[in-house]
């Protein structure tokens, strides 16, 4: 329908245009992660405020299909102003109503993979996590 044509522009629009892309100068901390269907690689850098709870600017560089890239684009603009517990509580459904669009199985791994590379980084620089790679694998 309509609805989703709309989303569909969307997606192609943050595609060919992305937003935050690139690297920030000062991050707090940088985290790369890699879908394991394809090889590509997002490197999300995320800037905390002093008291470290919120999330002031967000650049994600990489490459990917368009699915992957609208998600970290849309993702990165949607993060700046959260709080890093709401980064941490997002999940796939989030990510989902985010892109606005039915993903399928196949391509779910694309459109997670900046989410959890942003809540990887989020808990190796808070020490909650101790691996360093990150995946879609699981
Ligand atoms: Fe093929 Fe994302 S476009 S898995
Ligand atoms: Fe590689 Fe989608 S095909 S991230």
């Amino acid at each position: 329908g309509l609805g989703s044509d709309m989303y569909r522009q969307q997606i192609l629009d943050h595609y060919k245009n992305p937003r935050n892309y690139g690297e920030l100068e000062d991050p707090t901390f940088t985290h790369v992660g890699e879908n394991p269907m394809c090889g590509d690689e997002i490197r999300m850098d995320v800037r905390l405020d002093d008291d470290e709870e919120t999330i002031e600017r967000v650049a994600f560089s990489g490459d990917g299909c368009a699915i992957s890239q609208a998600s970290a684009s849309m993702l990165s603009s949607e993060l700046q102003g959260k709080t890093v517990d709401e980064l941490l509580e997002m999940d796939r459904d989030d990510v989902v109503e985010l892109l606005g669009v039915d993903i399928s199985p196949m391509r779910i791994k694309c459109a997670v993979l900046a989410e959890k590379v942003a809540q990887d980084g989020a808990e190796i620089y808070f020490g909650e996590l101790e691996k360093t790679q990150t995946t879609t694998e699981d």
